[in-house]
């Protein structure tokens, strides 16, 4: 499959370009708003991955140009900009074409971090109100630390968790994740379940801060 991740110069976008490009053989296509910086982050995971003696061809490009390019198109991008970069590309996006949202809503303050629910119920929700009808959006990896997953010499061993009102769809995304080693797939659900999902992920952090010794968690229901 060819896979884009809008935003993929990003932390989670380097942490998923690196897996995809490591463990599988899907095109992975890094794409942001000014292509040189996609370009040079494209490269740069190359090399990478070449340290580890695996060719890979990433391209970089612009978001538009990553999404016209692509079949599977990954919003990692801040969760506000989620809905206007989904906007921005969406003469690009073809009937069949899937949507994957990681993003999660956070606010900070003393205590730690809080989950910031949208009015739209959901940062998965504000994706597929902005997607085109024919675009199915599949919420997944929200619960993944970026720098567990761009350390390829880190075990996983952990969930991710889908939600989406698409099977089929959904079963795309899941087979996508579970190429990943070490992750596992489970169902949490539709699209109304999104916040739920999202909402682990302040949780996580605030573990990791209160812990010592805790960084970087990721869950693994059994
Ligand atoms: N970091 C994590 O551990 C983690 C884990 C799970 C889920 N997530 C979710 O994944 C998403 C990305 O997180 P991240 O930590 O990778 O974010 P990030 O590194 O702060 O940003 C990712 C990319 O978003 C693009 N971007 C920044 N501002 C933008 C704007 N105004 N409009 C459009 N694009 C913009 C930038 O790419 P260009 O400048 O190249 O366009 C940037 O490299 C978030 O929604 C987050 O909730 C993150």
């Amino acid at each position: 499959m060819r896979i884009a991740l809008l935003g993929g110069t990003g932390d989670i976008g380097e942490g998923l370009a690196l897996r995809w490009a490591h463990d599988t053989d899907h095109d992975v296509i890094i794409g942001s708003r000014d292509p040189e910086k996609a370009r040079s982050k494209a490269e740069a995971y190359e090399a990478e991955l070449a340290e580890r003696g695996k060719a890979a061809k990433i391209n970089g490009f612009d978001n538009e140009m990553a999404a016209d390019r692509a079949d599977i198109v990954v919003l990692a991008v801040p969760p506000y900009h989620v809905a206007d970069t989904v906007e921005a590309v969406s003469t690009s996006l073809a009937a069949g074409d899937i949507l994957i949202s990681p993003a999660t809503g956070m606010k900070r303050d003393d205590d730690g971090f809080h989950y910031h629910r949208p009015g739209a119920g959901s940062v998965t929700q504000l994706a597929v109100d902005a997607a085109p009808d024919d675009v199915a959006v599949i919420g997944c990896f929200h619960n993944l630390a970026a720098a567990r997953l761009s350390n390829l010499d880190a075990d996983l061993g952990i969930d991710t968790l889908l939600v989406g009102d698409d099977a089929d769809a959904k079963a795309t995304v899941g087979t996508l994740a579970e190429e990943i080693e070490g992750l596992r797939t489970l169902d949490a659900g539709s699209i109304a379940n999104a916040a739920e999902v999202e909402s682990i992920t302040p949780l996580l952090i605030n573990l990791a801060i209160n812990n010592s010794g805790l960084h970087d968690l990721g869950v693994r229901f059994d």
